[in-house]
């Protein structure tokens, strides 16, 4: 071979292997978004798994990029984490954050980045840089204005969750009902403030001191608190100067304002997945060139916040034969869900915590309830929370065991239909 044609060879290696230049800081619309989503799917086949859950009114898909080491489905073991940006259509840095995340993941994971790598290891990713893209077309570049923050038919898409406190069961998104989603987190523009179950109340018990306080407080403070003290400014609390102050930069949602039919009461309530809002810029349309400073403020704080999902226990229910068992509710003594917690078609749990001593106790018919007492380490530094299989008994006499806790199965009782994500009639 002369040495001609092997420097050309050379060449062309080292062209195929030279990565790629990063991701422009810009507002990309939605073809060129969905553009770099294929590109992604494409150049990582290993770890991302592009697809849609449903199109906008106008007929745009919803697209979901899924990073982790076995994109497609779910893997025992494995928690499931998502992201949501511009449900309000005119907030719009969320979603270059977005994109920029899943740039820095996928180019970590390639360059053997060690946390990258940990994380695409033990977490399984979901990213939905828009929830709508219509509104998006239609916002115009005001930080304050509405324009663009309804859906095609006018809906604010988070006044349009079934309430949790409202006891009606009107739709709710598919794509919950099929991934067994345990830490999410949503992306507003418009203040500068980590905000955290309940957003709404019916004035019962969980009404203390003007906030609407979940049985998991302990936990949404933390995860809230994560996010505001990775964030260069959020946790100081005053970075709006048009915004009342926020102490530590995060706020029980109810106290901030009442707000029915939101997304993360949803989700906590009915999901079982902890969801906090995060509103990450003063202006809801920042200026282009404000796109690079905006996204090393949010960087830590995105990356630390999706590391949490590895707080306290998961595992599995087993049956006396070591089956796993759907719809057995694991309950933790001292915090009454709403509608309680249960395993998912694995027969796994998740159940974050902070460190501590917890008491479990799990129900399933036809067995003994099951107590048992877990000590409980700090997961997210191991990328991993402490794992526990529940083995049940059956018990003596069929008709002798316990009454299931009265509730709704998660699967099976709520409606398909989606008010939100599909064209509304
Ligand atoms: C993503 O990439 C895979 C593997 O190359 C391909 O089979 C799939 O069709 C792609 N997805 C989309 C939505 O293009
Ligand atoms: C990720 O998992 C693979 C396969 O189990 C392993 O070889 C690799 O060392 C892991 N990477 C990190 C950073 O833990
Ligand atoms: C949890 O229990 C262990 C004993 O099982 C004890 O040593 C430890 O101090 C307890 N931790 C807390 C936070 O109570
Ligand atoms: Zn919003």
């Amino acid at each position: 071979m002369s040495s001609l044609l092997l420097l050309l060879l050379l060449l062309l290696l080292l062209l195929l292997s030279a990565p790629a230049s990063p991701l422009e800081f810009r507002y990309h619309d939605n073809s060129e978004m969905e553009q770099y989503l294929l590109h992604v799917n494409a150049s990582y086949p290993d770890i991302t798994h592009l697809h849609s859950i449903g199109q906008s009114v106008r007929g745009q898909e919803l697209w979901v990029l899924v990073l982790g080491r076995t994109p497609t489905r779910h893997t025992v073991g494995i928690p499931e984490f998502k992201y949501i940006a511009n449900m309000h259509g005119n907030e719009v840095l969320g979603r270059v954050l977005l994109l920029q995340l899943i740039d820095h993941l996928v180019r970590g994971y390639r360059d053997n980045e060690p946390w990258s790598s940990r994380l695409l290891n033990s977490t399984r990713i979901h990213i939905l840089p828009t929830m709508n893209p219509d509104g998006f077309d239609a916002a115009d570049t005001h930080c304050l204005y509405s324009q663009g923050r309804f859906n095609f038919n006018g809906v604010d898409l988070n006044r349009n969750f079934p309430d949790a406190f409202a006891g009606r069961r009107r739709a709710v998104i598919g794509w919950l009902r099929t991934e067994s989603f345990v830490l999410s987190a949503n992306l507003h523009g418009g203040a500068l403030v980590a905000s955290y179950p309940y957003d709404n109340s019916n004035g019962g018990s969980e009404l203390v001191g003007g906030a609407s306080v979940t049985p998991d407080n302990d936990v949404f403070v933390h995860l809230a608190k994560v996010y505001s003290f990775h964030h260069t400014s959020m946790h100081r609390g005053d970075s709006c100067h048009d915004s009342r102050p926020f102490l530590d930069g995060i706020t029980n949602g109810y106290q901030w304002y009442p707000l029915p039919g939101g997304m993360q009461d949803y989700n906590y309530v009915w999901s079982q997945c902890l969801e906090v809002t995060l509103e990450v810029s003063c202006c809801k349309f920042p200026p282009v060139q404000q796109l690079p400073v905006l996204w090393r403020d949010n960087q830590r704080a995105l990356l630390a916040f999706m590391q949490q999902v590895h707080l306290g226990v998961k595992g599995r229910v087993l049956d006396s034969s070591g089956v796993p068992v759907q719809n057995a509710v694991v309950e933790v003594k001292g915090r009454r869900n709403l509608c309680p917690f249960r395993s998912d078609q694995h027969g796994e749990y998740y159940r974050l915590l902070l460190p501590g001593n917890y008491t479990f106790t799990v129900t399933f018919p036809g067995h003994e309830v099951l107590t048992e007492t877990l000590s409980v380490p700090y997961g997210p530094e191991r990328f991993s929370a402490l794992t526990h299989d529940f083995r049940l008994r059956r018990a003596a006499a069929p008709t002798s065991g316990p009454a299931p806790t009265p509730g709704p199965t998660l699967t099976s009782s709520i409606s398909s239909a989606s008010v939100s994500l599909a064209p509304v009639s």
